[in-house]
């Protein structure tokens, strides 16, 4: 089971990365523009943080297959470990299938269908992305696209895993974990939601209340 925070918060990925036990860190352009470090800058310090041995992402920009490609390699440059993510498109799955050749792994990312998906685990990508939450968010069902996506990996392309993302709720996480999924991406705001029932504390509460109630002070002396 791969666990990862999907963010370039290298502060965040600083506090969870002593709790949770996070495979490594997945990013988005969306994401990286939301900060104030370039790319190149957000992936160096997410390194420094997880070490060599956490795995990064990081996606490319360009439409066209060739530059896609000349653009993983300046990722790679950077960060040699780095899996590249690349939409499935036709200029992605052009650009997928270079790679592939070139043995760099690759995440086709922005898939909202199950077909869709499948065309990248055909192309060699190591890694598929649906998008659970956006289609939720448009009406679909993404769970449901989830356990289709991972039935076709499961028959017809065993060495690919489902990386799901795209996650508003504890809820979404599970779900998508009970259909199979053996990877997943969080943003660290999700994660924590996990962690955050009022009732945990209330719990806690009780048993000093209680224990100091009994031998009057706080630890097991
Ligand atoms: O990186 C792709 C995916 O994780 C996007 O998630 O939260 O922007 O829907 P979100």
């Amino acid at each position: 089971m791969e666990f990862y925070l999907d963010t370039a918060d290298v502060a965040a990925v600083e506090r969870l990365a002593g709790v949770l036990p996070i495979k490594g860190v997945t990013t988005n352009p969306s994401i990286v523009a939301r900060g104030k470090s370039d790319i190149y800058s957000v992936l160096r310090d997410m390194q420094a943080i997880i070490g060599t041995e956490g795995q990064l992402f990081a996606q490319v920009m360009s439409r066209d297959p060739d530059v896609m490609v000349e653009e993983a390699l300046k990722l790679r440059e950077v960060i040699p470990s780095l899996v590249v993510k690349v939409p499935v498109t036709h200029a992605g799955l052009s650009a997928i299938r270079q790679l592939t050749v070139l043995d760099i792994p690759t995440l086709g990312t922005a898939v909202y269908g199950a077909g869709q998906g499948f065309y990248a685990a055909l192309a060699g990508a190591r890694y598929i992305a649906p998008y659970v939450n956006r289609i939720d968010a448009q009406g679909g069902d993404g769970i449901a696209l989830v356990k289709e996506l991972q039935t076709l990996i499961n028959l017809h392309s065993p060495q690919t895993q489902v990386l799901a993302a795209s996650f508003r709720t504890p809820r979404q996480v599970l779900d998508c974990l009970l259909a199979g999924c053996r990877a997943i991406t969080v943003d660290p705001a999700v994660a924590e939601l996990f962690l955050q029932d009022p009732a945990v504390e209330d719990a806690l509460n009780r048993f000093d209340h209680d224990w100091q109630a009994r031998f009057g002070h706080a630890d097991l002396g």
